[in-house]
């Protein structure tokens, strides 16, 4: 199967606050998103990646020539879903497989993406990561009053990268457009368009870089982790 890697890289990191955007942040010396074209770079099963990045450009932006398999840069849009559109308007035309990646999840593994590679069968169009929620879920009002109680059973929180047939993402992302939905999840416009998507498990370590703290606990893992791992 011939896959593609999306790295959606376009956003402005408004929660992390600082001048740049957070995926051109230093992460273990080296700019954010690097980590994850890094690993995409090391997976044999992807053929390209297409990178869609803030519109303008700007000084903040790291070169990415030493990325062999960076075939597109884009730029991307006002939304993460517009950023997406922009980067499939780019696949190379053999592309019968997408990748979708947050640049602001710089610790991925291989472990995840082998996963998914290995889940996306004739019993599904899509395939994700996500882990069970262990928290107790409430619903809270506007002034912070517990108004319900959630059930939690079946309840998964999910991360990328998310895998897709092509044809089902971009069939999805057209009626998602059409119908005037903008979703921060893929997955999402794949179920709402009746797609099935299956889940794998996800690692807890590639979270969301989000906000200031998150980079802090992302320096402390890679300070922690053997070069290379993950
Ligand atoms: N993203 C994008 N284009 C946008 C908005 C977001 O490519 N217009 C990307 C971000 O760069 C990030 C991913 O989508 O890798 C997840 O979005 P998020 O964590 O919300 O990043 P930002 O939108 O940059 O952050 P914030 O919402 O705090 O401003
Ligand atoms: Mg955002």
């Amino acid at each position: 199967m011939n896959v593609t890697a999306v790295v959606l890289a376009a956003g402005s990191g408004q929660r992390v606050g600082s001048d740049i955007p957070k995926q051109f942040l230093p992460l273990a010396g080296r700019p954010m998103i690097t980590l994850s074209l890094a690993a995409f770079e090391a997976c044999k099963q992807l053929q390209a990646v297409v990178v869609a990045l803030p519109p303008g450009g700007g000084a903040a932006e790291p070169p990415l020539e030493e990325f062999a398999k960076v075939g597109a840069r884009v730029a991307g849009g006002s939304s993460r879903q517009g950023s997406l559109a922009q980067a499939l308007a780019h696949l190379p035309e053999s592309t019968e497989a997408v990748l979708v990646h947050d640049a602001a999840r710089p610790l991925l593994g291989q472990r995840i993406i082998e996963d998914l590679l290995a889940a996306l069968d004739d019993t599904c169009d899509g395939v994700i990561p996500a882990i069970p929620i262990e928290d107790t879920i409430k619903k809270v009002s506007e002034d912070r009053l517990v108004e319900q109680e959630l059930d939690r059973r079946g309840v998964w929180r999910v991360q990328t990268p998310q895998l897709f047939r092509r044809a089902a993402l971009e069939d999805s992302l057209a009626k998602a457009i059409q119908s005037g939905m903008e979703s921060t999840d893929c997955s999402q416009m794949l179920t709402g368009a009746g797609y099935r998507v299956r889940v794998v498990e996800g690692d807890p370590l590639n979270f969301k870089v989000t906000r200031a703290v998150d980079l802090w606990l992302a320096e402390q893992v890679l300070a922690a982790r053997p070069e290379g791992g993950g």
